[in-house]
């Protein structure tokens, strides 16, 4: 196995693993505050989650009727070679971070106003991946993106 591949491996299972630990502490939020959606801040809600498909030089995500529509917008994209934050920034342009949080590795799966919000203990990240708010210090990897014909590719 190449060292690409052994990388994009360790990824799928990092971000396999940390999205059932995300899930764990979302069940914990919710069954502890009376079974309804909250977070760390209280005012962030969930990102809308699309498929990527992983083509080799990068994760392909397909734009229409999504929260990407319209500059602004982000999503989660899950896809085999990890999970990633994308968001619209102008017409044209978009942003791509890892969603894997740089404290201890939950994904990322909440957003508030131009913020993206851990779940596991509210770090906050701006759409390029740099820390609004810990406890979190690293910054996000952010990738570069190229759009076309309605699909972002992710270059990995
Ligand atoms: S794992 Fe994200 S803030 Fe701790």
């Amino acid at each position: 196995m190449s060292e690409t591949n052994t990388n994009v491996s360790r990824r799928r299972f990092c971000a396999g693993a940390c999205q059932v630990a995300s899930g764990a502490t979302l069940a914990t939020l919710f069954s502890g505050r009376g079974g309804s959606p909250t977070s760390p801040s209280g005012t962030d809600s969930m990102l809308g989650v699309l498929p990527g498909r992983f083509t080799g030089p990068g994760v392909q995500v397909a734009v229409a009727g999504s929260a990407l529509a319209d500059p602004g917008g982000a999503v989660l994209v899950e896809s085999t070679a990890g999970v990633f934050l994308l968001a619209r920034t102008s017409a044209t342009g978009f942003s791509a971070v890892d969603a894997i949080c740089s404290h201890e590795s939950c994904t990322i799966t909440g957003t508030d106003g131009a913020a993206y919000v851990c779940p596991c203990h509210g770090s906050r990240y701006n759409r390029s991946g740099q820390v609004m708010a810990g406890p979190a210090k690293a910054s996000l990897r952010q990738f570069a993106t190229s759009f076309t014909d309605g699909v972002v590719t992710i270059a990995l």
